[in-house]
């Protein structure tokens, strides 16, 4: 299988800020395990703790929007460093930070890891346009929530969804923020890519590196994006 792992840099740190070093080694251990099954794999790093640290103050200092996104892009490209060590040899060596580098890289038969790309996006972004590179590509998103929600997960009374249309995505989005370090699960430019090319998307628990592993072995996991068929209701 062709896959593009979304890995929320939520996933990688503690609420003190420290690393999760052990998660990370899990995520390196199955990643390998299904490299070795023969699967294909792009890993997208997202900039979690020290994204959001680094824009919030910028932004006290006068930044523009787009010096928030820079900060975000080099942070989420750090986060993916700290996962190409862990894979080792396993990983294309260098954190790919074109499009045009992701084909290329590709051809080396290793796990390709990326991190931000441009600025106006979030990491999602850079995962689905990334599915679009690699024909055929699933988008496997891990974060911190167990699924997509029929409204803020937060909120009394929300509900998880088992297969969500992308249209009903987007009306679920659209209250969610679109500034430098606050998007919640998909920004407007990976949910556009995601539905012109009808990607086939699962959002999914992160938090146990073992629902990568169950999702290979065919196991239902998370919430399912599906184009054009009727949602849960
Ligand atoms: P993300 O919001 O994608 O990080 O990138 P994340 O870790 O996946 O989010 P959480 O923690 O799981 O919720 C951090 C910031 O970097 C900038 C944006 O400002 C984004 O909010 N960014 C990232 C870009 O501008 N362009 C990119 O291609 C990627």
């Amino acid at each position: 299988m062709r896959a593009v792992l979304k890995i929320g840099g939520s996933l990688l740190y503690d609420d003190t800020g420290k690393v999760l070093t052990d998660r990370i080694t899990k995520y390196a251990v199955s990643v390998r395990a299904l490299l070795k099954e023969g699967h294909q794999l792009v890993i997208v790093v997202g900039g979690g703790k020290p994204a959001r640290t680094f824009i919030g103050a910028a932004r006290d200092l006068g930044a523009t929007e787009t010096q928030c996104d820079w900060l975000g892009i080099k942070l989420a490209r750090h986060n993916a460093e700290l996962l190409c060590v862990a894979l080792g040899e396993a990983a294309y060596p260098r954190v790919v930070e074109g499009l045009d580098e992701l084909e290329t890289a590709m051809c080396s038969g290793r796990v390709v890891l990326m991190g931000g790309l441009t600025p106006g996006q979030s990491t999602n972004a850079v995962a689905a346009l990334a599915a679009e590179v690699v024909r055929g590509a699933k988008l496997l998103n891990a974060t911190d929530v167990d699924g997509v929600y029929d409204k803020d997960p937060d909120k009394p009374g929300a509900k998880k969804l088992d297969t969500v249309d992308i249209k009903q995505l987007k009306t679920i989005l659209a209250a969610t923020s679109a500034r430098a370090g606050e998007y919640k699960l998909f920004d407007p430019v990976a949910v556009r890519i995601v539905e012109r090319s009808k990607i086939e998307t699962v959002v999914f628990d992160g938090r146990d590196p073992e629902n990568l592993l169950r999702f290979f072995k065919g196991k239902k996991i998370g919430t399912t994006i599906v184009h054009g068929q009727k949602e849960d209701t």
